[in-house]
C-alpha cells in the first residue's frame, strides 16, 4: 500500500452545475476516503499560488478569471496511490476529448467553452499535493 493524500477541487462549473455530489460519489465509490472538505471563494492571491507553474502561459489569465467566477469545493482525499488514481478518474485536461467513464469525459460539455471549464482539479505529484493541501486547507 502507498497511501497518499491529494487535493481535489470541484471548480466553479462543477459547483454551479450541481455535480459536487456526483464527483464525491465517484471518489468514494473508488474506495478513496474524504478527510476534509471546504467551500471556498478563492481570491487572486490564492489562485496565483495554486497556479504558479502556469503563470505567463496564454491560458493563465482566463483560467484565473474562471476560477474567480464562483465558489469552489476543496476536498482532501486519501487512498492508495490516490494522486495518480484521481487524475485517472478525472480524465485528460480537455473535456471535449476526455475518455467516456471519466468525470471530464462524462460531464465536460463541448459548448465551445474554453478548456478551463473542466470541472475538477487534482494534484499531479506528491510535492504538488503537499503544497496545494497546505494552501487550500490552511486557516
Ligand atoms: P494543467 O495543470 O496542464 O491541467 P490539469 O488540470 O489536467 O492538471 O492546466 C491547469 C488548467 O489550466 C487546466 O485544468 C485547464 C487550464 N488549461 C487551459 O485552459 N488551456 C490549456 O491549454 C491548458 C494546458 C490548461
Ligand atoms: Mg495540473
Amino acid at each position: 500500500m502507498d497511501v497518499e493524500e491529494t487535493l481535489v477541487l470541484v471548480k466553479p462549473d462543477g459547483v454551479a452545475r450541481n455535480l459536487t455530489g456526483e464527483i464525491l460519489r465517484r471518489i468514494e465509490a473508488k474506495g478513496y476516503s474524504l478527510v476534509d472538505i471546504r467551500m471556498i471563494e478563492p481570491d487572486r492571491a490564492l489562485l496565483a499560488e495554486h497556479y504558479a507553474e502556469h503563470e505567463g502561459k496564454p491560458f493563465y489569465e482566463p483560467l484565473v478569471e474562471f476560477m474567480l467566477s464562483g465558489p469552489v469545493v476543496a476536498l482532501r482525499v486519501a487512498g492508495n496511490r490516490v494522486i495518480e488514481g484521481f487524475r485517472a478518474l478525472a480524465g485528460t485536461t480537455d473535456p471535449t476529448t476526455a475518455a467516456p467513464g471519466t468525470i471530464r469525459g462524462d460531464f465536460g460539455r463541448d459548448w465551445g467553452l474554453a478548456v478551463q471549464q473542466n470541472l475538477v482539479h487534482g494534484s499531479d505529484s506528491p510535492e504538488s499535493a503537499a503544497r496545494e493541501l497546505a494552501l487550500w486547507f490552511s486557516a
